[in-house]
């Protein structure tokens, strides 16, 4: 476990005391703290799981795009899943291999295709193409750069809406959504494969999906896997494919269970790809929140308490310095995340509604049973995964600082930016 609770009552990650992380004058608060050992058990633990098979997890770096999360991942035999031409520089340049690398995403555009297409003698491993219309586009810049380039088909499997048990902001395999080649112009998409126009500039090294984020059972993961491998069991009769990808989607435990753990999904997916006759294709997935999400806390401080009575309730508010700027999650999900005391004897407890400086509504972290006694630290628990990279500096704030630990120790910290920076900019616009 990552994070563990001392005899004394303090908090620790990774074994170092977060109150002194908060405390340390090269970090204070708002911080994001991550544990790089425990990033890399986890990912350890999701390779073992295919048992040798022929795989590759491509970290999708959306969910946490710092250097030293992802030389993390890639130094455990991940490979990368990239939704913009930054991130695919990122992942290069952090030294993913350009044949480990997908690249996702509804518009990339001609630049951004570029970069994939320039990065190894036969581009990235595979740009997923996400509609017919994009093919022809992938092909002319592949022409012009004079190479043979694998893309793969990411599918919308058409996934009932129902069955993608998680909210409809992070629901992307159903039939409503921009995503993915609808399986009504697969045979379209196949037929312009395999035209004059296109061969040989593309070449189809695989078919996939992701259908959605946060899913707490294989259920609607296997039901768009099941839906792939069919489909590559005959798009294979006409083209070579390599490999199969069963997208990301993982669901973790923010406080009100997971049923499944990441090696779950991996298996139910094996166990499908068998089925189906294509277990010999190697099997992708593109885990992000995973990876990360759980071992990485946002640390903050109480700024002040509150309290409003009507009648003879009493509402008690603690006021802390991270915001919806720092984590945008629950404004834009509803979602929660668990909050501790950096310091917690036990003993009484106390209700409070915990909300963030942003004048917004919607900055509000949730009610949360905190100590009654007083205490100046709080963590916000599993903000590894999309925390700071949707941090903004919204109201002039700026972006919160990094802490990254390995070994019981502080590998690096990434300090937070100056508080003139965002006036600075301001006036120069
Ligand atoms: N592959 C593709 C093509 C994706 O679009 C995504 C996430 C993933 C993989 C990784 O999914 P994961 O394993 O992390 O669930 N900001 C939202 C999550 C958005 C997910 C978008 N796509 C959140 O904070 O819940």
């Amino acid at each position: 476990m990552a994070l563990t609770r001392r005899a004394d009552g303090t908090l620790e990650l990774g074994g170092v005391s977060l109150a002194d992380l908060a405390r340390d004058a090269r970090i204070g608060t708002p911080a994001y703290v991550y544990d790089l050992d425990a990033i890399g058990a986890q990912a350890r633990e999701l390779q073992r799981a295919f048992e040798g098979a022929p795989h590759l997890v491509a970290y999708a770096v959306k969910a946490n795009g710092a250097a030293h999360v992802v030389r993390t991942l890639l130094a455990e035999g991940c490979g990368a899943d990239v939704v913009s031409g930054a991130e695919l520089s990122l992942a290069l340049r952090c030294g993913a291999a350009p044949d480990d690398i997908v690249f996702s995403g509804v518009a990339k555009t001609n630049a951004e295709l570029d970069v994939a297409i320039g990065a190894g003698p036969r581009g990235i491993g595979a740009i997923q193409v996400e509609s017919v219309e994009e093919i022809s586009r992938i092909a002319a810049r592949a022409r012009a750069a004079r190479k043979t380039v694998r893309i793969s088909l990411r599918m919308n499997p058409g996934v009932d809406a129902q069955e993608l048990d998680t909210h409809d902001y992070i629901a992307t395999g159903h039939d409503g959504a921009k995503f993915g080649v609808p399986i009504s112009s697969l045979s379209d998409a196949l037929a312009l494969l395999e035209s004059a126009e296109v061969s040989p500039a593309l070449s189809l090294a695989g078919i996939g999906a992701h259908v959605g984020s946060q899913f707490t059972t294989t259920d609607a993961y296997a039901a768009s896997a099941r839906v792939v491998f069919e489909l590559a069991r005959d798009v294979r009769k006409r083209f070579a494919l390599a490999f199969v990808d069963a997208g990301g989607g993982f669901g973790i435990d923010y406080g009100a269970g997971c049923a499944a753990s990441p090696p779950d999904f991996v298996r139910a997916a094996r166990a499908l790809q068998k089925e189906a006759g294509v277990a010999d294709l190697a099997l992708y997935c593109e885990p992000g929140r995973s990876l990360v999400g759980p071992f990485g806390v946002l640390l903050a401080q109480v700024i002040q308490k509150k309290e409003s009575r009507k009648a003879d309730a009493v509402r008690r508010w603690l006021m802390i310095d991270a915001g919806m700027n720092d984590l945008l999650r629950p404004a834009l999900y509803q979602a929660r995340h668990r909050i501790a005391a950096l310091t917690d004897r036990g003993g009484e407890r106390r209700a409070y509604r915990v909300v963030g400086p942003v004048c917004e509504s919607s900055d509000d972290f949730g009610t949360h049973d905190l100590p009654a006694a007083d205490f100046d630290l709080v963590a916000l628990l599993d903000a590894g995964a999309y925390g700071y990279v949707m941090a903004s500096t919204y109201n002039g704030r700026a972006l919160p600082a990094e802490v990254f630990l390995r070994g019981g120790a502080i590998a690096h910290v990434n300090a937070r930016a100056e508080a003139d920076a965002w006036v600075e900019d301001r006036l120069r616009a």
